[in-house]
């Protein structure tokens, strides 16, 4: 019985030594070097992997992201669940990215480091961040759990998800009525959804027109969740004040890009959070038991849903 690992090799020798201490019974492997397809029970990858046929005997794809979007769910075999990444460091490496990105914005670092590179010296005005209302568009396990750390650290938090969530001192919204209401109160919004045909393009010129005059975006969902020309024309119309990004459709964006030297944008190349291997391998190694013991496992996407 093996476990096949198709990612990044220097993180995949990490989850080798891990597995050996503490699944020595599970023959782990290391693409490209996947040794008898026949052993192969399950495939932990980030990428889609063609031709799913040739393991006769696969019984689980572990995404090794939270986001599952990159998958065609129609060719992994129906009977064969594909299970996203549900894991305590995914979730604290997004929880530190946005509030760095809320309190950036909110401190006005975007200003600051223009006025550095102009050699200027002009303070703008503090405000607490209790005068500050982050809104954060999906209320999942990771957008849950970033508007909890953030109304930590002070913020006025407010969420919005497709089916109604509630959450302690958040305020939270819920499906396309009551959507406008809660874009139009969101001083800093945060893309945290995942990525459907419903949620994509969802970041365009309508959605930014529904924004206080000002506000700023942050997004940590995927490239596609957002139309770069309405962005650059709310930033240049002063719509929007500023945006941070870290996702973006093609990954890197074309060197030639305007978002690469816009003035008022941030830019990170998909670092926002990350699977950590000592906590992802205790997720996976609970879903296998889960999965032989015939119980349900933590993660399992929806294929109607798409997530
Ligand atoms: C990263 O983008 C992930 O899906 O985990």
């Amino acid at each position: 019985m093996s476990f096949v690992y198709n990612a990044d090799p220097e993180r995949g020798r990490e989850w080798q030594r891990l597995f050996a201490q503490r699944a020595p019974d599970i023959d782990f492997r290391l693409w490209p070097d996947i040794g008898s397809a026949e052993e192969v029970r399950y495939l932990g990858t980030w990428a889609p992997v063609e031709d799913l046929a040739r393991f006769p005997n696969l019984e689980v794809v572990f995404s090794l992201g939270a986001g599952v979007d990159q998958f065609d769910l129609g060719s992994i075999p129906s009977h064969v669940p594909l299970v996203r990444m549900q894991e305590s460091g995914i979730v604290a490496t997004m929880q530190e990215y946005v509030a760095m990105a809320v309190l950036a914005l909110h401190r006005n670092l975007v200003d600051y480091i223009a006025q550095q590179r102009s050699e200027t010296w002009q303070a703008l005005r503090v405000r607490p961040a209790s005068q500050c209302r982050v809104g954060i568009l999906g209320l999942g396990q990771l957008g849950a759990a970033v508007a909890q750390h953030l109304t930590g650290l002070g913020f006025a938090c407010q969420g919005w998800s497709r089916t109604r969530r509630q959450l302690e001192d958040v305020a939270c919204f819920a499906g396309g009525d009551e959507l406008p209401r809660f874009l139009s109160t969101s001083q800093v919004l945060v893309c945290l959804m995942p990525l459907t045909a419903e949620t994509r393009g969802i970041l365009n010129a309508k959605l930014f027109t529904q924004l206080p005059r000002g506000a700023s975006l942050i997004n940590v969902g995927r490239g596609l969740h957002l139309v770069a020309a309405d962005l650059l024309a709310a930033l240049d119309s002063g719509q929007l004040s500023a945006a941070v990004l870290d996702v973006f459709d093609p990954e890197p964006p074309p060197v030639d890009h305007p978002l690469w030297h816009h003035p008022s944008v941030l830019i990170t190349p998909h670092i926002a959070s990350m699977t950590q291997p000592e906590s992802a391998i205790e997720r996976v190694l609970d879903n296998i038991a889960r999965h032989r013991e015939g119980r349900e496992m933590v993660g399992v996407v929806d294929r109607q849903r798409g997530y």
